[in-house]
C-alpha cells in the first residue's frame, strides 16, 4: 500500500474531504465494525493538525498496549520473512536506524534519524491527499505518513497504509542515499506533469518504490515497502506465487494497479543505480515527454 494509496484518489474523482475518510474506509476496512478502533483513528488522525511543518512539531502519541502487541506480533514474523526475502540494502538500513521490534517508535524519533542520514524526513497526515501533492512532497524529501495502526483482526495485511507499512515498510529505505534519489526523481518529474504523465508516475512509483523486487545472487529480493511491511505480500515471494517479470517500464506505464487487494505481478530490478539511469532515460523519451 502506499501512502498515497491510502490518500490516493484516481484523478477521474473528486477529492473527498477529510471528515470522510472513515466511511471511505467503511467499504472493504477490517476495522469498520469496531465503533472504539474507529474512534482511536479518528483521535490519531487529529492529532496531525498540530504538525507545523518542522520535525519538533511531529505529534507524539502514547501508543496503547494492545497496539504495540499488534506492532509486535506483526514484526516477529516479518523479521523471519525479511531475512530470506528483503534485500540486503533493506536489511542494512534498518539496522542503520535502528528500527525497535518490540514497540511501536514514535515518527518524530524516525523522522529525526533518517534526517540525520539522507536530510529525508516525514509529515503526519490527518486526511486525504491527491497523488499529485503526494508525490510533489516526495520532490522536496518529504513523505505524507500515518500513524495508527492496522486493526488487530487482521494483522497480516491492511489494505490501507498504517504505521507497520510506513515505519517498517518505507523508512528504512529513507536512510539509504539512492533510493532517497530515486524517490525524489519521481517527485520531481510530478511537480510538472500532464494527466497522463501523472498516471505514468503513479505506475512507476507502485511498481518500484511500493512492490519492487530486486534481483540479488539470482533470487527476487524485496525493496518495496508494500512487500516489507506486509507478512502475506512479502510471503509471496516465498511461494512462486507472484509473476515477477523483468523491469520494463513501457510496461510498467500501462498497467494498471489495485491497491486494496495482493498484487498479480511484479517488476524485477538489476540494480537501484540502473533503475535510477532507466528512470531518467525515460522521462526524456518521447513515450514520456508527449503523454
Ligand atoms: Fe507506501
Amino acid at each position: 500500500m502506499g501512502d498515497f494509496l491510502f490518500l490516493y484518489i484516481s484523478m477521474n474523482q473528486s477529492i473527498p474531504d477529510p471528515k470522510e475518510i472513515l466511511a471511505i474506509l467503511d467499504l472493504d476496512h477490517p476495522g469498520a465494525h469496531d465503533k472504539a478502533y474507529r474512534k482511536r483513528r479518528e483521535m490519531i488522525a487529529g492529532l496531525a493538525k498540530e504538525f507545523r511543518g518542522n520535525i519538533d512539531t511531529i505529534p507524539k502519541l502514547v501508543y496503547l498496549d494492545q497496539e504495540h502487541t499488534v506492532w509486535y506480533r506483526v514484526n516477529a514474523e516479518l523479521e523471519s520473512l525479511h531475512h530470506t526475502l528483503a534485500c540486503q540494502e533493506y536489511l542494512d538500513m534498518r539496522e542503520k536506524i535502528h528500527l525497535p521490534l518490540d514497540h511501536i517508535p514514535q515518527m518524530q524519533d524516525l523522522s529525526k534519524r533518517i534526517f540525520e542520514i539522507t536530510q529525508f524526513s516525514l509529515m503526519p497526515i490527518e486526511g486525504l491527499v491527491d497523488s499529485r501533492s503526494f508525490l510533489g512532497h516526495l520532490a522536496d524529501g518529504k513523505m505524507f505518513c500515518t500513524q495508527y495502526i492496522r486493526h488487530p483482526s487482521k494483522p497480516e495485511f491492511t489494505p490501507e497504509p498504517d504505521v507497520i507499512h510506513e515505519f517498517v515498510g518505507h523508512v528504512p529505505m529513507f536512510a539509504s542515499d539512492i533510493i532517497v534519489e530515486i524517490t525524489k526523481l519521481i517527485g520531481k518529474k510530478s511537480l510538472s506533469a500532464t494527466d497522463r504523465q501523472l498516471q505514468m508516475l503513479e505506475r512507476i512509483y507502485w511498481f518500484t518504490l511500493e512492490y519492487g523486487v530486486i534481483e540479488e545472487n539470482g533470487k527476487h529480493k524485496a525493496y518495496g515497502a508494500g512487500f516489507l511491511g506486509g507478512i502475506e505480500e512479502i510471503s509471496k515471494l516465498q511461494t512462486g506465487k507472484a509473476l515477477v517479470e523483468p523491469f520494463d517500464i513501457k510496461k510498467i506505464v500501462e498497467t494498471d494497479f489495485n491497491y486494496s487487494f495482493l498484487q498479480p505481478r511484479y517488476f524485477s530490478i538489476q540494480s537501484f543505480r540502473e533503475l535510477y539511469q532507466e528512470l531518467e532515460r525515460f522521462f526524456v523519451s518521447d513515450t514520456y515527454q508527449l503523454a
